[in-house]
């Protein structure tokens, strides 16, 4: 299994008039190539400002000041924001579908139009084999009447037939990575569940490699091959999958596991919700950002930074004290 991105302590803050905001702090991901990966943590944690960091569509007063992002053999944040290497990768070798695809999409440009302009963009195709192309696409992710559908707008779609747009968009280009940031959120549970198995699919249709972000575990559980967990701007533990839910380590994890619905346990299992709320994250102390709300606590944590991953085997990390 090779590497296809490899994420090392990206850091990002906001410079806000109230202090600086640490929203990713020193987070390290790898994404292999043809893998599914899940992003998980509560509202707030950092998940799309790292995400967007990988893209570079961090705008002030949001800056990335440590890090790097490399893929295909490249930093891209060697590159400036606005370059032509950062535009030609966002959008063609890395794309993103954003949390509210009313906001993403253009709603003043027709559905074939916001297609046809990737491809004729990104791919150099003419305007006929765009236009086919696009067809072609929103057929593959499942909406009917295609053709007359491309002089529809954003409007005249439901809420999971816009997330297949953008789905359509997304892989328009056949990019390397698709990142899916909560895209299923105001969505009831069998739509939900529909955008990700076509996600899945279609992935795996153009060899692409996926990454789901989202605050439920659940979600990522039938997916993902490997999950990393998110609390206030830091990775707090990763594994594969079958790890992170048969050997939880990190009390983080172990709270998020509480209070989500499993298929596989007994009925009637109490669904109990973390205590407490993620904490601010400006002007953090350096103390372990979860210890207000760890069932297991230790006094060193409310002191001590917490300590950095560490390999427990199986593939699998923690940032939390031996005990
Ligand atoms: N433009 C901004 N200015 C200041 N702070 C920001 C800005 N954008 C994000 N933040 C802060 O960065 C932190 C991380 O935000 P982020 O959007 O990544 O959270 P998230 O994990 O994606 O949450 P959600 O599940 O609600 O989408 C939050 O504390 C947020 O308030
Ligand atoms: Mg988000």
């Amino acid at each position: 299994m090779s590497v296809l991105l490899d994420v090392k302590n990206l850091t990002t803050q906001f410079n806000t008039e109230a202090g600086i905001v640490k929203a990713v702090n020193d987070v390290s991901f790898q994404l292999n190539e043809q893998e599914i990966i899940g992003l998980v943590g509560e509202s707030g944690c950092g998940k799309s400002v790292s995400q967007l960091s990988v893209m570079q569509l961090i705008s002030a007063p949001g800056k990335i000041t440590n890090g790097e992002v490399n893929f295909e053999g490249r930093n891209l944040l060697d590159y400036e924001s606005n370059s032509d290497e950062m535009r030609a990768i966002r959008g063609g070798k890395i794309a993103m579908i954003f949390q509210e695809p009313m906001t993403s999409l253009n709603p003043t440009l027709t559905i074939g139009r916001q297609l046809t302009e990737m491809l004729e963009l990104h791919l150099n195709m003419t305007k006929e084999a765009a236009r086919e192309r696009a067809v072609e696409l929103l057929k593959q992710v499942g909406i009917s009447g295609a053709e007359s559908r491309l002089d529809d707008y954003p409007h005249n779609f439901s809420g999971g037939m816009r997330q297949r747009v953008m789905i359509a968009i997304g892989l328009s280009c056949n990019p390397r990575i698709l990142i899916a940031d909560e895209p299923t959120t105001a969505l009831d549970v069998t739509t939900q569940a529909q955008l990700l198995e076509l996600m899945k699919d279609m992935v795996s249709k153009y060899n692409a490699s996926l990454v789901i972000v989202t605050h439920n575990l659940g979600v990522v559980a039938r997916y993902a091959h490997r999950i990393y967990i998110m609390y206030a701007g830091n990775i707090v533990e990763s594994g594969t999958t079958e790890e992170i839910f048969a050997n939880p380590q990190h009390p983080y994890t172990k709270g998020l596991l509480k209070c989500i619905p499993r298929l596989d346990e007994e009925k009637g299992r109490k669904l109990v919700p973390i205590e407490g709320l993620p904490p601010n994250l400006i002007n953090m102390k350096s103390s372990c950002a979860f210890a207000p709300r760890c069932s297991e606590r230790l006094e060193r944590c409310l002191t001590e930074a917490a300590p950095p991953l560490r390999d427990i085997g199986n593939g699998h990390y923690v940032g939390c004290f031996e005990k």
